[in-house]
């Protein structure tokens, strides 16, 4: 008997909670490196087995790694430096958003998500009908819910750039991470706001997401912090962000979101910056196909894991299988949208930094990545630029 047989005779309860450990074990089955299992293996108990950030309390992660002084005070990277000068005059006040806008999540003049964002024929493949009302409250939800994950991947943004400031060997990066981490706060603040203020609502942490934060927080490694946040998290947010601005209808996220890119542009900038020089230049060749292996089930983990169970779980939880949730979200044509930019923004960044070697573009490939390779990365981008390719409705000519 194939598994989804064995699983349909199962009572909905039951099968949704075997669902969700055949989940997790295919997950821990798919990391085939064992240096990369290491790295991963604890947070992904602790976020997906103990659901360590579902527990209502606050999170303590043992961090260890050095923090990094020079009291000779370099001026070692001038490219660091002239994105520190650049970050500088970027400062924003959250206060200066326009606040007073009226936000219903509801209504059909200025949606968050537009209609076509979700392809309802799977549902109703399953004899779930929604009505229009309905419909417009899923969208409105699945929007909630991402907004609330890019907040809660804010906060692993502003704890990383505290952690990557003092672990850095760059003085001029030193200077410039000081701004990055004023630029986070300030986005936990906008973000939260927004859903405490306008939409009213907060999901919890997606389980995938906790695994990443938790292994950035206790790996030791500055460069994995980087790696993890800068590069991974942070470039896949920027495609993710620039996807939400570019079909949103709602005026008041639509700026929030403009000005939010302008600064993850520089952060994704940085990254680069500072793991090109490392990569390329300090690491033995053992240590970099490691950390090309790891960014590459980060991902995979990534693409295939944010499925907004957390959504699920309060309008299909034993109605639905988690099985064809999965493929609800997978082929709704915006997330195949928001996939296609997050990946056109991150795959050249990788390249950029010497972790797209011959060795590792067949696994990428494999999984139809390789098509994003040749786009630009982010130290040729700025977010103004960025934006301009929003407004003008393209997001990579290169990669498309
Ligand atoms: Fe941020
Ligand atoms: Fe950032």
């Amino acid at each position: 008997m194939t598994t989804s047989r064995l699983l349909a005779a199962l009572s909905p309860r039951v099968r949704d909670t075997v669902d969700r450990w055949l989940e997790i074990a295919s997950l821990f089955r798919e990391i085939k490196d064992p240096k990369v299992a290491r790295s991963l293996g604890p947070a992904g108990v602790r976020g997906l087995i103990l659901q360590r950030g579902k527990q209502g309390t606050p999170s303590r992660f043992p961090a260890s790694h050095d923090a990094f002084f020079d009291w000779s005070y370099p001026a070692d990277q001038p490219a660091m430096a002239e994105l520190y000068a650049r970050a500088k005059r970027g400062q924003w006040d959250g206060d200066s958003l326009p606040w007073s806008t009226s936000v219903d999540p509801l209504d059909p003049s200025r949606p968050l998500l537009p209609d076509g964002f979700l392809d309802y024929s799977i549902l109703e493949a399953h004899g779930i009908h929604l009505d229009p009302a309905e419909k417009a409250r899923l969208r409105a939800d699945l929007a909630a819910w991402m907004l609330s994950q890019f907040l809660h991947g804010e906060q692993g943004a502003l704890m990383a750039a505290c952690q990557v400031t003092e672990a850095v060997q760059f003085f001029d990066g030193k200077l410039y991470g000081g701004t990055q981490v004023v630029d986070e706060g300030r986005h936990v603040e906008v973000f939260h706001r927004y859903l405490d203020t306008k939409l009213e609502k907060l999901y919890q942490v997606n389980d995938n997401l906790f695994v990443i934060i938790d292994a950035l927080m206790v790996d030791r490694r500055w460069d994995m912090k980087f790696l993890g946040m800068q590069i991974m998290v942070e470039g896949l947010a920027l495609g993710a962000f620039g996807t939400l601005y570019k079909i949103t209808r709602e005026p008041l996220l639509r700026q929030l979101l403009k000005m939010v890119i302008q600064d993850e542009a520089r952060h994704v900038h940085y990254g680069v910056l500072a793991l090109r020089e490392h990569i390329t230049k300090e690491l033995s060749d053992a240590e970099r196909r490691e950390r090309e292996d790891w960014s590459f089930e980060v991902a995979l983990l990534m693409r295939n894991r944010f499925m907004a169970y957390e959504v699920y779980d309060e309008w299909f939880a034993h109605k639905l299988s988690r099985d064809a949730w999965r493929r609800f979200v997978t082929r709704a044509p915006g997330m195949e949208e928001f996939r296609h930019t997050m990946f056109s923004r991150l795959v050249p960044n990788l390249r950029e930094i010497g972790l797209l070697t011959p060795r590792i573009q067949a696994r990428y490939d494999e999984v139809g990545l390789m098509r994003y390779f040749d786009g630009v990365s982010a130290d040729h981008l700025t977010g103004d630029q960025m934006i301009a390719d929003l407004d003008r409705g393209a997001v990579d000519p290169k990669a498309a």
